[in-house]
This record gives C-alpha cells, structure tokens and sequence, in this order.
C-alpha cells in the first residue's frame, strides 16, 4: 500500500442530515498503482463523487484511511494536506470549476502560483500545456470564451501542469456531446501514457470505463470488482 500513488483502507462516510444517518461508503479498500488507470461505476447515488472528494483529502471519512504518496492524510494538518493535494493529485470535475475572471493561461498557472513559481515561469508553462491539449490558439479566452469541450480541456491541462502522480476526474466528459467526450477522454490517457500519473475516473459512460485497466463498481457502499 505504501509504494500506491492512492490508497484507502476500509473508508467509511456516513453523512449526517440533521440527526438521520445516511450511510454511503462502507469499508472501501483499494490501492492504485503508479501508471494505473481505474474506472469507477456505479449507478446515481452510489457513492463515486463522495468516495473521490475522501481519495482528494476534500472531504474527511467517517472512518477509515487515505495514503497519498505513502503519507497518511490524517495524520496532517490542513496546511499540510493542502500542500500534499497540490503536490501529488489533479482534480477534473464534471463542471470545469474554472475561475470565470481569469484566462485559460491564467487557470492553468494557477496551481503553480500557488506553488509559489515565478509568473513566467508559471506561464511558459501553461502555454505549454495548453499547446498539448490543443488550445494554443485560445491562451486568451476567458472560460465563458469557450466551447464546453475546450473547457474541459483547460481542466485537464490544469490538473496536469504540476505533474500529479494521481488525477481523479469525476465525469470528465458527462457534459460533452460523444464526439468531444471520446476526443477529451483520449486526451487524458495520452497524457496519463505520456507522465505515466494514474487515472481514477468516475463514469456512467460503459464505453470509457470498458477502456480502463480496471473496472470497480460501488454497490452498496462497497467496491466489487467488474
Ligand atoms: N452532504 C450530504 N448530506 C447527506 N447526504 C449526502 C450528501 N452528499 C451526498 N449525499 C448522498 O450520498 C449519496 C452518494 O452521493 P454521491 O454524490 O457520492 O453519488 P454519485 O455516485 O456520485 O452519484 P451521481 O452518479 O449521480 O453523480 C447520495 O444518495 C446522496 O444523496
Ligand atoms: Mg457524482
């Protein structure tokens, strides 16, 4: 488990609403390798954005473990775990998460300025990776600029500009037409090829999880294996 880019042991989330217990993830336990690309299914509801949000230290387990890169995330404060995120994970989210105010240079850097790395730097560096995903032509474009596939696309590069060992993208194409969803779905195991980062995608899409090294359904509140 501590060689895994992510691992969990025996993660449990019951949410509270009010005083009434709503139990999701009952004692999951996996171990993603470096290089492992992993599909999760499961139908509406199942728990896959909750059990992404616990593997991304964005929210904490009821109960249970999260290995990030060897280290425990619990045994860290927030700063530490903030630190830990930025270092080692990329997120893709359904809805791009973009910031509407700032450019596509701009919302790639970002997490590099964050890293506190020269503007320049920061910046030759997103031109580069949104040459990559194919935006060069768009560097300028704020979000609302955009088309939806290319927006997804700035997620991407976004999530890989600081070369994460682990990108955890929860229906990364679910709001892209089939044409642009299978391009941006490609883009993403290129450069999941290319940096060698391990790829957890949530999917309902049976066509993308079917490309996946491995398939895991949450039923239940536990993972079986597909
Ligand atoms: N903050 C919360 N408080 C109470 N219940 C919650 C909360 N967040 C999620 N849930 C419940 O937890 C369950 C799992 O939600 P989750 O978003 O993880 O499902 P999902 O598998 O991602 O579904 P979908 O495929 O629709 O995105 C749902 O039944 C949801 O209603
Ligand atoms: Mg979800």
């Amino acid at each position: 488990m501590s060689d895994a880019a992510l691992a969990c042991r025996d993660l449990r989330k019951i949410y509270l609403q009010g005083r009434v217990e709503v139990p999701v993830l009952l004692g999951i336990n996996l171990s993603i390798a470096k290089g492992e690309h992993i599909a999760i299914v499961g139908s509406s509801g199942s728990g896959k954005s909750t059990l992404l949000h616990l593997l991304g230290g964005l929210d904490a387990a009821t109960s249970g473990e999260v290995v990030i890169g060897g280290r425990n995330i619990h045994a860290l404060d927030e700063a530490e775990r903030g630190e830990l995120r930025n270092r080692q994970l990329g997120f893709v989210y359904q809805f791009h998460h973009l910031l509407p105010e700032f450019s596509a240079i701009e919302n790639v850097a970002m997490p590099l300025l964050i890293r506190r790395m020269l503007p320049e730097e920061a910046n030759a560096r997103a031109v580069e990776m949104l040459g990559k995903v194919g935006l060069a032509h768009r560097l300028e474009h704020a979000p609302s600029e955009l088309s939806g596939g290319e927006r997804q696309r700035v997620a991407i590069a976004r999530a890989l500009i600081t070369n994460p060992s682990c990108v955890l993208a929860d229906e990364p194409t679910g709001n892209l037409d089939r044409q642009t969803a299978s391009e941006v779905f490609e883009l993403m195991l290129e450069l999941n090829r290319a940096f060698n980062t391990s790829l957890v995608i949530a999917t309902h899409d049976g066509a993308l999880a079917a490309r996946a090294s491995r398939i895991l359904r949450l039923v239940d509140g536990v993972l079986q294996q597909s």
